[in-house]
């Protein structure tokens, strides 16, 4: 195994171990030996494997994008169809609509019947069933279309257009359209329940009086968080043509709504918990410093500040955080994705002296931090 060439781009400076052990793996003839000993092929396998996967990722998600985007999953709801019906109704050639299916099939979201049909599989129903994922999936285009030449993208070459799609978030505070304030926060609410579900699942309200939420879109958190806790009362804060649009439901008696900006207006009073669910990561690091301020400065002794939003793994980096949302937040040009070790460490430069993040179920939906001001004991 001493006889390893070189793979292209390396050069041939001192190495250290680790760069020794990377050429060794990289080299050609290395892995044509680690493919047939017995005892690493399964892992040369399974890696190879697991790259083809990145190499395809693009191709993927492309056959999810055309399939929601032509409904196919819907027209699969009421039973299997055959390649020719389906290809009819999308307008697609059969023989073209077979390649789509059978790509669907290899991803797990359709299934084959016995008679050559395709269904729905599990994961093929959720694209129907779960609210706002259809319609997530189709605002990606923005993304792709941003994400086009990668290299450029990161370099920062890229006039993204993604930060023109939530225009309101650093152009129009206070001052937006209601039209695009209402598409922003239809697309916002429809994920909002899974955010909820998951935010009230690892936080507690037990002894609060008074939720705010604070950048709460028309008001799904915080109406979830008034319906597992009977006796809190909530005040929804957001900008005033976000708010226009807020639906209390059946609990009309229990919230209050007031518009205005985080920036420039007070923060109304009375609140012992203020919870901020995917507010942070739009904004840059001194904005999001300030509106700690404010919040710790609202908050009496003992309140409390919760913080939802899909983080970053930190040291340890995960997809969902490191390879998805930090690229959204990036595109949108306006705030970033961060670890729940920053946000703790924002929190406490902010004064809040208790800072904990339990463990959310799932972290590409939310990651949870927990923040207290601690009773003033002089
Ligand atoms: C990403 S959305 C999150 C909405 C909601 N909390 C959710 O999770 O669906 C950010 C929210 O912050 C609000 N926002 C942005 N700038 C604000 C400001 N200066 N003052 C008050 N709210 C603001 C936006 O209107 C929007 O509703």
């Amino acid at each position: 195994m001493s006889d390893i060439s070189l793979p292209a781009g390396a050069s041939s400076t001192k190495l250290t171990v680790s760069g020794r052990f990377n050429r060794l793996l990289a080299a050609p003839k290395f892995q044509a030996w680690a493919a047939r000993f017995p005892l690493t092929r399964r892992m040369v396998r399974r890696d190879g494997e697991a790259l083809f996967d990145l190499v395809a990722g693009f191709c993927h998600s492309q056959v999810l994008m055309a399939l929601v985007d032509l409904r196919v999953p819907s027209m699969l709801m009421d039973g299997p169809k055959g390649a020719t019906a389906l290809g009819h109704r999308c307008r697609i050639p059969t023989d073209r609509m077979a390649v789509l299916l059978r790509a669907a099939v290899s991803m797990g979201l359709l299934k084959i019947t016995r008679s050559g049909d395709f269904k729905l599989s599990r994961k093929g129903a959720a694209l129907v069933g779960v609210p706002g994922l259809r319609e997530m999936i189709l605002h990606h285009s923005v993304l792709y279309a941003d994400l086009a030449d990668p290299v450029a993208f990161f370099r920062g070459e890229v006039e993204t257009q993604l930060a023109g799609f939530w225009p309101y978030v650093f152009g129009a505070d206070g001052q937006g359209d209601p039209q695009v304030a209402a598409t922003y926060s239809d697309l916002m609410a429809q994920s909002q329940l899974m955010v909820a579900q998951d935010t009230l699942s690892v936080v507690s309200f037990k002894g609060a009086r008074n939720l705010m939420d604070i950048g709460g879109g028309t008001g799904a958190f915080l109406r979830a968080a008034l319906v597992a806790t009977p006796d809190l009362r909530g005040t929804l804060f957001d900008l005033p043509e976000v708010v226009a649009g807020a639906q209390k439901a059946d609990l009309s008696d229990r919230i209050n709504v007031a518009g205005g900006s985080f920036r420039h207006d007070p923060l109304p009073k009375g609140a012992d918990v203020i919870s901020l669910i995917r507010v942070l990561y739009d904004h840059a690091d001194e904005t999001v410093a300030a509106l700690l301020s404010k919040v710790y400065d609202a908050l009496p002794d003992g309140g409390k500040l919760i913080i939802s939003e899909p983080m970053t793994g930190g040291d340890t980096p995960h997809r969902a955080g490191d390879a998805y949302f930090s690229l959204y937040t990036m595109a949108m040009r306006t705030g970033k994705a961060r670890s729940a070790d920053e946000i703790m460490q924002a929190c406490q430069a902010a004064g809040f002296i208790s800072v904990s993040a339990p463990k959310s179920p799932r972290p590409f939906i939310t990651s949870v931090v927990v923040a207290e001001k601690r009773p003033n004991i002089l």
